[in-house]
């Protein structure tokens, strides 16, 4: 099983500054996830065409059921995470950037300024997260819930989860 763990970020990926961001994707998922599973983790620079090529690799090439992306969700003229997402997908999912928006609101009101969504690419299941390492868990516990589920839906491999941080709802279980 593997999960691609995308950091987009200019200053990361040129070295100006350490990426914290992909890190805390992998110290959440091994915390969530109690099966097995394998990261894939790349840092990239906010060029959409980069962003593309590398989510469909992700999917296509290496096989990642669930690929979860941080940083250039928010309104700057290079943040287009969102736009590379919905351009690899063939579904998107709006309600987990309207229910990690709504869980952001109570810590920042800047959490309107994110534009994250989530989209189904074959068997992939693509979500996007702020780039603020302080968001990270937030927004990936909040939607955790209902990911094994959907990568059920989609014909992808069984996740499981750590009962005691996060349960998995399985309405037909
Ligand atoms: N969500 C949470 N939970 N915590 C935050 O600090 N920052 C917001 C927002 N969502 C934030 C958050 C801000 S200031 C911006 S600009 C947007 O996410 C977009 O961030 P990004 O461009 O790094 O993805």
């Amino acid at each position: 099983m593997r999960i691609g763990i995308l950091t987009v970020s200019d200053r990361a990926s040129h070295g100006v500054y350490e990426d914290r961001g992909g890190p805390a994707i992998r110290e959440c998922l091994t915390e969530f996830l109690s099966c097995e599973w394998q990261p894939h983790a790349l840092v990239i620079p906010d060029e959409q065409e980069h962003i593309e090529a590398t989510l469909k690799a992700m999917s296509d090439d290496e096989g990642c059921c669930l690929i979860v992306t941080t940083g250039g969700t928010g309104p700057a003229k290079r943040d287009v995470t969102p736009e590379a997402t919905e351009a690899v997908c063939e579904k998107i999912l709006p309600g987990f950037g309207e229910l990690m928006r709504q869980v952001s609101l109570k810590s920042v009101p800047t959490a309107i300024l994110s534009r994250q969504t989530a989209g189904i690419r074959g068997k992939t299941l693509i979500v996007n997260l702020p780039g603020k390492p302080s968001a990270i868990r937030e927004c990936l516990l909040a939607v955790m819930p209902a990911i094994p589920y959907c990568i059920d839906l989609i014909g992808g491999p069984f996740l499981t989860t750590n009962e005691a941080v996060v349960k998995a709802f399985r309405p037909k279980a």
